[in-house]
């Protein structure tokens, strides 16, 4: 029996399900890793992921969530939106130590909001189980945490972004523009993600209703301790594979007082302690960030003190979605933060 944690992927065929296996392949602390897919099972994990051949000769199972959830340290749910709502009952029944769902279905404990950009929710009893796993703001707050719901991509760099500026006094509503790669929509094909429609093209989607605005406006709301807070979210797809760049548009009726040693040193500041949020001194660059769990990040004041501009760059697959659940994983079970995650972006690329 081989030591360290025993861990599931449920629906580790996708792209997170792939990024989450490339982690914790790597991570000192696990032992065992079960891969499930309905699609692939049976087959090699290295036929849907190619570059992790030289890591494992491992197979996907067949196994139903709820029989991957048995005897488990933690399960990660990589799924569909909606599916992993379906599945909690089963899941939980299995009693693994520590559940994280990737999707949204638990990220938002208000229902009416949630409701309002997703529609019926399939399991509102197990909502209160869960802690919103946004790592680099709640850092050993996570500690214990038995069920994380891990945040969105675009939602992760947008409340970076944000969290530092809730007592801020800012005067109108914050404006979040983001672009992301093609990665963003997941393994199955559709017209919007097919090549010819997505190189050398950019395009907004969602507009007035990107469904990330949902947890961007209950953490805001929950930060600034004002309910009826409002924070806008304007989604656009771009012509590469990997990586988010947005930018954080904002006024203020006065230079916060804050910010008298500048934007940057308020930024760095409110993000000293914390590993993977790295505060530039010039806007950051998506290659940058790519291949890694570092969210980059530069503020920057207009001369009156009363515009600011932040722009984050990060990889969705890792700080959006594997890298951030490992490091709320670690954050709850009390390893290091920063295990199995410590790899650097791969600029060029
Ligand atoms: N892509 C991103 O950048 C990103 C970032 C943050 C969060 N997320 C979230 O992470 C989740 C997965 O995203 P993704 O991009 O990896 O999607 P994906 O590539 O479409 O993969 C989802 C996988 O879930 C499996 N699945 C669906 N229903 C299942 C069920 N009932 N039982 C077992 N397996 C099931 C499917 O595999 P089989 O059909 O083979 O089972 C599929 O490969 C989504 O909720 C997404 O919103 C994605």
């Amino acid at each position: 029996m081989s030591s360290g944690l025993r861990v599931a992927v449920v629906g580790a065929a996708g792209y997170a399900g792939g990024e989450l296996l490339r982690l914790l392949l790597g991570h000192p602390a696990v032992g065992e890793i079960v891969a499930t897919s309905r699609s692939q099972a049976g087959k090699p994990i290295s036929e849907a992921h190619p570059s992790l051949a030289p890591l494992t000769d491992a197979r996907f199972s067949g196994m139903s969530p709820g029989e991957a959830a048995i005897g488990r340290d933690v399960v990660f749910l990589a799924l569909e939106q909606g599916e992993s709502s379906r599945l909690a009952a089963a899941i939980f029944e299995s009693g693994p130590g520590l559940v994280i769902d990737l999707a949204a279905d638990f990220r938002i404990a208000d229902m009416r909001l949630y409701e309002q950009f997703y529609g019926q929710h399939a399991s509102p009893d197990h909502v209160h189980r869960f802690t919103y796993g946004l790592a680099d703001v709640l850092g050993d707050k996570l500690r214990g945490a038995t069920a994380i719901a891990a945040p969105g991509c675009f939602a992760t760099a947008a409340q970076l972004a944000l969290w530092p500026l809730a007592s801020a006094g800012i005067e109108t509503t914050p404006v979040l523009f983001g672009i992301t790669g093609s990665s963003g929509a997941g393994v199955s094909p559709r017209p919007s993600t097919h090549h010819p429609a997505r190189a050398n093209n950019v395009f907004a989607y969602s507009v007035l209703g990107h469904r990330h605005e949902a947890e961007v406006l209950s953490s805001w709301r929950e930060w600034t301790g004002n309910a009826d807070a409002q924070a806008r979210l304007m989604v656009h797809s771009g012509p590469w594979v990997r990586g988010i760049y947005l930018t954080l548009h904002a006024r203020f009726s006065e230079r916060p007082s804050t910010m008298a040693d500048g934007a940057t040193a308020f930024y760095c500041d409110a993000y000293a302690d914390r590993r993977f949020v790295r505060v530039l001194d010039r806007a950051p660059e998506l290659t940058h960030a790519v291949g890694s769990n570092y969210a980059l990040i530069h503020a920057a004041l207009s001369d009156d003190g009363r515009e600011l501009q932040v722009m984050v760059a990060e990889d969705n697959l890792v700080k959006g979605a594997g890298g951030q659940a490992i490091q709320a994983m670690n954050l709850a079970l009390g390893f290091d933060e920063a295990a199995g995650l410590t790899a650097v972006g791969i600029f060029p690329c």
